[in-house]
């Protein structure tokens, strides 16, 4: 594959990932990125283009001054809380402003989009494993916002072709220590344990131990950004090989619980991990792991890290964030 691929979101998590997977496989990223959530520093491997998703001129510009030949899009609100309290903003970010930059795509000729969805879309699972034919059942406004695009980019009447991706929990950090993750506020597992471990950070909470799984704490399927980055570049040559519309779950087909993470980071660290147990959060279903094998079967994905690899470079990028 070659081309030029424009990656909304380019300065974020995993948009900085994807960027620094395509470069090294020839195609050149165009990271375009309104720097409201995204971080400069983490656009190394081609240009950063300052600019919203909703911005149509914007869009125009930047389209046809790279010659954009696909988009992957990762822009939009993640936190999940926050959904709930402002599910406005949420459906005006994620969604129309989206809907502009598939009907922009459209109009200028690009043929191929990527989209960053997530498992929230399944709600609380009704099998073991997660595969892509589970029925949806959104349990907050921020994963209906991510259906609703789902739903946009199958429409009938697209000539935009499309691969929907959906993780599962994004962990880790780049392996040669570049980039990382760097929210903020930061409410994710992983970070929020390497933290406390660290002293970076206050004590762990555990959000509720009454769930019905082996350890009562609730179970995530983790999953390497380097091995999403990876995936992102598979879907593109999917689809630039002619591939159809399609949709793949993202994760490595293994759960586990809070309490499993708390004691994996610190056996990787060799740190205690401070914590204590607190009520349970809103939201969270009690167990979320996907069944990867079409991803493996049409993709030839399958992770290549596993948990302590992705807190051993969770723990380097940590170490080394600037603050
Ligand atoms: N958790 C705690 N304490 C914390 C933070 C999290 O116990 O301080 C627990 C949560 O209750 C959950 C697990 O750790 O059981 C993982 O929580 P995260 O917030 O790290 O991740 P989520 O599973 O809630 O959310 C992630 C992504 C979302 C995505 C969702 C899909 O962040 O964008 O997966 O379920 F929508």
């Amino acid at each position: 594959m070659s081309g030029k691929v424009l990656v909304t979101g380019g300065a974020g998590f995993i948009g900085s990932h994807v960027c620094k997977r395509l470069a090294a496989a020839g195609v050149a990223p165009i990271a375009f990125d309104s720097l409201e959530k995204g971080h400069a520093g983490m656009v190394r491997w081609g240009p950063l283009v300052r600019g919203d998703i909703g911005d149509r001129s914007s869009l125009i510009k930047v389209i046809t001054e790279y010659n954009i030949d696909a988009i992957v899009h990762l822009a939009g609100y993640i936190e999940v809380g926050r959904s709930m309290r402002e599910p406005a903003l949420f459906h005006d970010n994620n969604v129309a402003r989206t809907a502009v930059l598939i009907e922009t795509a459209e109009s200028l000729g690009v043929e191929n989009f990527v989209f960053s969805s997530t498992c929230a879309v399944f709600g609380t699972p009704v099998t073991a494993r997660i595969g892509e034919t589970h029925p949806f059942a959104p349990m907050s406004v921020y994963a209906d916002t991510k259906l609703a695009v789902e739903r946009l980019l199958a429409a009938p009447e697209r000539r935009l072709k499309s691969v929907v991706l959906r993780y599962f929990n994004a962990a880790g950090a780049d392996p040669d220590g570049e980039i990382g993750e760097m929210h903020d506020p930061e409410t994710h597992l992983m970070p929020l344990a390497i933290d406390a471990a660290l002293g970076f950070a206050p004590p762990l909470t555990i959000f509720g131990d009454d769930y019905p799984t082996p350890d009562g704490t609730c179970v995530r399927d983790y999953v390497h950004v380097e091995d999403l980055a990876e995936a992102h570049l598979r879907a593109l040559a999917w689809l630039d090989g002619g591939g159809a519309n399609a949709a793949f779950n993202l994760g490595s087909g293994t759960g586990h619980s809070v309490r499993e993470l708390i004691d994996a980071t610190s056996r990787v660290s060799g740190l205690p991990v401070p914590h204590s147990m607190g009520p349970r959060r809103e939201g969270d279903p009690s167990s979320l792991v996907a069944d990867p094998t079409l991803a493996a079967k049409i993709l030839g994905w399958t992770p290549k890290h596993d948990l302590d690899a992705q807190l051993e470079h969770a723990l380097r990028w940590r170490r080394s964030m600037p603050r």
